[in-house]
């Protein structure tokens, strides 16, 4: 199908999608769909809209951000919509030097490396970000009874942007930083907490239904460092939401030997890549945690049958769980086949239709 430029405002209570359901651990008529990185490059309609705009320029203007937000729920029939932003946003709006280089991705001015670099992260307040409670509000109205997920960047993934200046392979300036200056590695990981939660506060009292922390780069710590280094500050986002009662998803790359500690942390969700098959995930994360994943993101480059079967292997991964939100790994691809993701939405509703 075409994207269809009007779509019907769906009636019905939000709290009752299937997303909602699935992530407070209720049954559901069909396995919930939604895309990590499902707005962007890989849709032709966002790639226009985008021309001559810069990425932080348009997580700015609300009309953009609440047109490319509808665009995936116009086209694939997903079961939830991601606000359309960056983990970058709510620094930039502190007034951090920074911006989204094409091809590569944050880049900072002045990275992050001594004491006195701390005091530019002040707190966030609500009036910093006054575009996003209004992108929230439009969207809100447009999507009716789809759930719209807001989202933030979680300590240690910001943290490495501002240490390393910029995207890093092995994150050794952070990890030095870690190891060497303990202390001051937990003033920058709280000062980063306590944007992180501010940012996904204003986001929830705008109208969001869920929240997603983006802990992508996680995956490169060991569990004790992690246990130690990471954790009480994604915790005390997690505690700082908790108040709304709107899911909480925790993601990351790469998290295999980290499952129960990202358990621990406090979220109702736990988004898995592709590593780790969804049973065996669910022992490791414990009982009482819904799960979001996990299919390959480079299996849409296979034929649609390939694609089937692999949708098939994580339905069936999940069959045994309570909660199970059917996602990618990490984010779509920017080559993919649009069509192929539309396909996928409607396989993987007929395939768990109960
Ligand atoms: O999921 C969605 O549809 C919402 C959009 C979204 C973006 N960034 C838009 C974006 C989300 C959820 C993010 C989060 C984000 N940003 C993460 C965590 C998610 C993940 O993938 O692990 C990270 C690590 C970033 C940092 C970042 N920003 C990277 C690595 C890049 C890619 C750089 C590139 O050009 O390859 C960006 C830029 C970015 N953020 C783009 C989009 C659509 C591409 C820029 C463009 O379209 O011009």
């Amino acid at each position: 199908g075409q994207p269809t430029p009007h779509r019907e405002v769906p009636s019905g209570d939000v709290k009752d999608s299937t997303f909602l359901r699935a992530c407070r651990r209720e049954p559901v008529s069909h396995t919930p769909v939604w895309f990590m990185r499902q707005a962007g490059r890989s849709l032709p309609e966002y790639r226009k809209v985008r021309e001559g705009i810069g990425m932080l320029d348009s997580c700015m203007r609300p009309d953009l951000v609440a047109e490319i937000t509808m665009q995936p729920v116009r086209r694939h029939n997903v079961d939830a919509a991601i606000y359309f932003s960056d983990i970058v946003v709510p620094l930039k709006a502190l007034g951090i030097g920074l911006d989204i280089k094409p091809g590569v991705g944050p880049v900072v001015d002045e990275p992050v490396r001594g004491a006195a670099d701390l005091e530019r992260l002040r707190p966030l307040e609500p009036d910093d970000v006054g575009y996003v409670t209004e992108a929230v509000r439009l969207l809100v109205d447009e999507l009716g009874s789809t759930p719209l997920i807001g989202f933030a960047g979680a300590p240690f993934t910001l943290a490495s942007y501002l240490v390393e200046g910029g995207p890093s392979k092995n994150h050794e300036r952070t990890k030095a930083l870690m190891y060497g200056e303990p202390e001051l590695w937990a003033r920058l990981l709280d000062r980063l907490a306590d944007i992180t939660a501010a940012f996904l506060k204003v986001q929830i009292e705008a109208g969001a239904s869920a929240v997603q922390l983006f802990d992508s780069w996680v995956g490169a710590l060991a569990p004790e460092d992690y246990r130690r280094s990471v954790l009480p500050a994604s915790r005390k986002v997690f505690e700082a939401v908790a108040g709304y009662g709107v899911p909480r998803i925790h993601f990351g790359v790469g998290t295999g030997e980290l499952l129960g500690l990202l358990g621990q942390a406090g979220a109702d969700v736990v988004g898995v890549d592709w590593r780790v098959p969804l049973d065996e995930a669910a022992r490791r994360v414990g009982p009482g945690t819904a799960l979001q994943g996990n299919l390959d993101p480079a299996v849409l480059f296979a034929p649609r049958e390939a694609v089937q079967r692999q949708a098939d292997r994580v339905l069936e991964s999940a069959r045994g769980l309570e909660g199970h939100i059917f996602n990618l790994g990490h984010g779509v691809l920017p080559a993919t086949d649009p069509q192929a993701l539309t396909d996928l939405v409607s396989y993987v509703h007929e395939r768990s239709a109960r």
